[in-house]
């Protein structure tokens, strides 16, 4: 069987930055609280009515698609993970394969909905159908427009200093090259705490999931029989179209979570964190990567944080990270690079790169 390597990686952030004393003229904040709970200084935001999650993927798309040095004809498979598409419906991937201006119509365009682990989910999708030899160069990419769906109020002050938006992508392909490329990815996923961190609004569920698991939420439905489920005025009024997160909760199973899947990639490919060159971790909070970093035993040089300048940007913060990574050259061909995320779902993985 083919091994497939990631052969092209670009990165983009809007240039608005957001420091957390820009956050306090909304909600009662401060620098302190954010930078000690968190490490974030500050974040972007994408400018409004000109930016989208699917307009940042596409700069990213192509400076991944420079980057592996093929032209956008070329691309036969795109995968685009956000939890904050343009749409609810159609997906971010055939925006941005419009965008592109891909004139054939053989290319294929999925959507992930994976939250914080899409990037990850993303490349194993992708490595599977290079590996099979089905296509040669899969488009990857992770873009988020957190700020525009975000509670500004004191209310939503835990979920809202932590985003920031942001796109990173890759191109997958092939590589004969012996020892490169993606050694493994593992997925898993636990529905129990579905709701510890979600946005539930707007939905099908029809408090469907707040009856049995008796959460006490009035959603406003009253009588209704047709429309006014999906989404109605109760929601907004009652700021229940937002995300919401039990973030102690969600910080707990996360420091368990990274290094048990980072454990096991390294234990299936029978190697040790030590071999680890650069670990680059979903950027969620620097407290939780500072302790899968000394949980690993690994020096601060091996291991890639930039949320203190982008916050928390979901699927986005694994390739903006690695892709700055390899632009300072701290990831070298040969490298171990590991990548690990955690969140909404829960779903978590990992993966193994020589690169
Ligand atoms: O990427 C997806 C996965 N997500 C994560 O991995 C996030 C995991 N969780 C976390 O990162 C942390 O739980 C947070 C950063 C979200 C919160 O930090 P924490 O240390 O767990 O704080 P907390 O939620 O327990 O809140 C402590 C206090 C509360 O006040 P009281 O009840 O003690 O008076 C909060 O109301 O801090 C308050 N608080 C804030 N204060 C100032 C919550 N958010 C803020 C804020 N500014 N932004």
């Amino acid at each position: 069987m083919l091994k497939s390597k990631i052969a092209g990686i670009g990165a983009y952030v809007p240039e608005g930055v957001v420091t957390n004393n820009d956050l306090t003229r909304f909600m009662d904040t401060s620098d302190e609280w954010i930078q000690e709970r968190t490490g974030i200084q500050e974040r972007r935001y994408g400018k409004k009515f000109e930016e989208t999650t699917s307009t940042m993927g596409l700069k990213a798309a192509e400076k991944a698609i420079a980057n592996a040095g093929i032209d956008k004809e070329d691309i036969d498979f795109i995968i685009f993970a956000t939890l904050s598409p343009d749409y609810y419906f159609p997906g971010c991937g055939v925006l941005l394969q419009r965008a592109l201006g891909i004139t054939k119509t053989e290319v294929g365009a999925l959507d992930i909905r994976n939250q914080c682990s899409g990037f990850v989910y993303g490349l194993s999708v992708a490595d599977q159908f290079v590996k099979t030899g089905m296509y040669k160069n899969v488009l990857l990419v992770g873009s988020e427009m957190h700020s525009m769906g975000l509670d500004f109020s004191t209310e939503g002050r835990n979920v809202t200093v932590i985003f920031g938006d942001g796109a990173g992508a890759v191109v997958v392909q092939p590589t004969e090259k012996e020892g490169q490329g993606i050694i493994n990815t593992k997925l898993h996923s636990d529905g129990t705490y579905a709701e510890k961190l979600a946005m539930i609004n707007p939905g099908s569920h029809g408090g469907y999931h707040a009856e049995k698991l008796e959460i006490d939420v009035d959603y406003g439905y009253s009588d209704a029989e047709f429309g006014e489920i999906f989404v109605n005025e109760h929601m907004v009024e009652n700021g229940q179209m937002f995300p919401n997160m039990e973030g102690q909760f969600v910080f707990k199973l996360a420091v368990q979570k990274f290094p048990e899947v980072i454990m096991e990639a390294l234990g299936d490919a029978g190697l040790s964190p030590q071999d680890i060159d650069m670990l680059v971790p979903h950027q969620a909070n620097l407290r939780i990567s500072k302790f899968v970093q000394k949980r690993m035993g690994l020096s601060d040089d091996k291991v890639w944080n930039n949320i203190q300048k982008y916050g928390n940007t979901t699927a986005a913060s694994i390739p903006i990270a690695l892709a700055e990574a390899v632009e300072k050259g701290a990831v070298k061909e040969g490298d171990l690079v590991c990548l690990a995320a955690f969140g909404s779902g829960f779903t978590w993985g990992s993966a193994l790169i020589r690169w």
